[in-house]
């Protein structure tokens, strides 16, 4: 889709579909507006509707005899309240409205004075990212007519267009995390993910480590391959790297969940567990991957930043790890496999001991970690545990940037003792009670001590049945833009 800004009015603009946000204060200027130019009895068939402007309300109507498909009027609630996330709602509202119709989509809504520039990649992000779909799967797949163009109306600085060239690479690095999520467990297995990382090292110049069985194994990452003892697929632990071409000033790593399939194992999932979705148990590789995708385009200065996912299958078979069994990871550490359906963070735990190995500024997890998330915050939240305030606010800012839930959650130490076991250093799962605390203070037992770390179970957020916002059914990508807005941040910091 091209993005562009564009200086007309929507009384002087003409082309497919024009949508425009309503306050409910004052609809009136506009409509009047548009009544002279499309000659309608528009305030009359509004009344009707009724339209009044407020949020989640949506006007479409097809013109006959213009220079126009069709207009649309998108309520934008008090004006005095609208923010960027309620630019970000009308805009994939607009959008929602204008598929099904080819050719160009503007979009003329009240653009904060504050940070126009913000604000348009906000909107323009929603228009795409909303607009999505995916027909890999379809032997006959029949493309709905949409959109190619978006033009976002408005009185902008001048300069601002620079600010724009983040919005393409960010919306493709969110929907290469969508498409690896939504692809089955027979699709994209942990080999496919090892090849999506040789396609992205070679199409954007990253760095790239596949680890294979064997050298997991001289590794000792013990924790990682029990996972997948049970499963006929092959491990893969992959390593891309960004390196920019200038001095590096902080070093970043971003760890990711690559469960290409949870079935529990011997605890197998089973009644409400959902072992049908569980091929998202990668979501947190897949953002990864997303965002590096996005970063190798963006090129940030001054920041290096590394990407692991320990990926592998959790199956069942004459090999498959028995509950009870005592596992070594990399770091020397025992633990005791008391739940096999715990089985993110047996992975996670030798991902985080490399990532420590490579004394790093910071460490951000990101994994569909516990159902208890889920639980706690729902599917528009992702909950965040980190002991580093600093980390933690910079994580939370970047969210609130990209328009994605986050939450910080207490790494509470007391329930430490939840993870001990009698025979070894300790056992993966705690009481069912505050199991996401437990499951992060599990984590954080992999950390080398002083290097900043946050974990972000993205378990409820990695997915949405009925489609929300900007995020048509399905996978959402979650996490991507809260990671390129977090590293992005650090890259400023770092040449500043
Ligand atoms: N992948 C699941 C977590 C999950 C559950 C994600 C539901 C999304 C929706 C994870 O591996 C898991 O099974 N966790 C267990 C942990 C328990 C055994 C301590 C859980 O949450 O039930
Ligand atoms: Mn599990
Ligand atoms: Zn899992």
């Amino acid at each position: 889709m091209k993005i562009s800004l564009s200086p007309a009015t929507p009384e002087a603009w003409s082309g497919s579909v024009l949508a425009l946000g309503i306050p409910k204060d004052d609809p009136q200027d506009l409509v009047a507006a548009m009544e002279r130019r499309f000659d309608l009895q528009l305030s009359a068939w509004l009344k009707q509707k009724p339209f009044t402007g407020k949020s989640g309300d949506l006007a479409s109507l097809q013109l006959l005899r213009s220079d126009c498909t069709a207009l649309v009027l998108v309520g934008l609630g008090d004006a005095a309240e609208v923010d960027r996330n309620s630019l970000r709602k009308a805009a994939a509202a607009a959008a929602r409205a204008a598929n099904g119709q080819s050719g160009s989509l503007a979009l003329h809504l009240p653009w904060g004075s504050e940070d126009p520039a913000g604000d348009a990649i906000a909107a323009a992000e929603a228009v795409r990212l909303s607009l999505y779909s995916d027909l890999r799967f379809h032997s006959k797949p029949e493309p709905k007519p949409c959109p190619d163009q978006l033009e976002l109306l408005g009185q902008w600085p001048a300069g601002i267009d620079a600010a724009l060239a983040a919005i393409q690479p960010v919306c493709a690095g969110v929907e290469l995390a969508r498409e690896l999520v939504a692809a089955p467990p027979n699709s994209v297995t942990p080999s496919e993910l090892a090849n999506t990382a040789e396609a992205l090292a070679k199409d954007h110049g990253l760095e790239l480590k596949v680890l294979e069985r064997s050298d997991c194994e001289a590794k000792g990452m013990g924790s990682f391959l029990s996972v997948c003892q049970g499963s006929d697929m092959d491990p893969k632990f992959i390593h891309l790297t960004y390196r920019p071409s200038d001095a590096v000033h902080k070093r970043l790593v971003l760890v990711g969940k690559g469960l290409t399939f949870d079935s529990g194992g011997y605890n197998l999932k089973v009644g409400a567990a959902q072992i049908d979705m569980m091929k998202f148990d990668m979501g947190g590789s897949a953002a990864v991957f997303g965002a590096m995708r996005a970063i190798a385009e963006l090129q940030p200065a001054g920041v290096e930043v590394h990407m692991l996912v320990a990926s592998c299958e959790n199956m069942i078979n004459g090999s498959a790890v028995h509950p009870g069994d005592i596992v070594t990871a990399s770091n020397g550490t025992t633990i005791e496999i008391n739940n096999t359906d715990a089985e993110g963070r047996l992975t996670l735990a030798d991902a985080l001991v490399y990532a420590s190995e490579l004394k790093p500024d910071a460490i951000v997890d990101l994994a569909t970690l516990t159902g208890a998330c889920v639980v706690a915050l729902g599917d528009e939240i992702a909950g965040l545990w980190s002991g580093d305030d600093g980390l933690s606010e910079a994580l939370e800012s970047a969210a609130s940037n990209a328009g994605e839930g986050l939450w910080r959650m207490p790494l509470h130490s007391s329930y430490r003792k939840g993870l001990k076991s009698l025979l070894a250093d300790m056992k993966n799962t705690g009481p069912r009670p505050g199991g996401s605390i437990t499951a992060a203070l599990f984590l954080k037992e992999f950390v080398e001590a002083g290097i900043p770390w946050a974990h972000i179970d993205i378990a409820g957020t990695v997915w949405t049945d009925k489609g929300r916002d900007l995020n048509p059914s399905g996978a959402t990508g979650y996490g991507v833009r809260t990671l390129v807005n977090w590293v992005l941040s650090q890259a400023s910091t770092a040449a500043a």
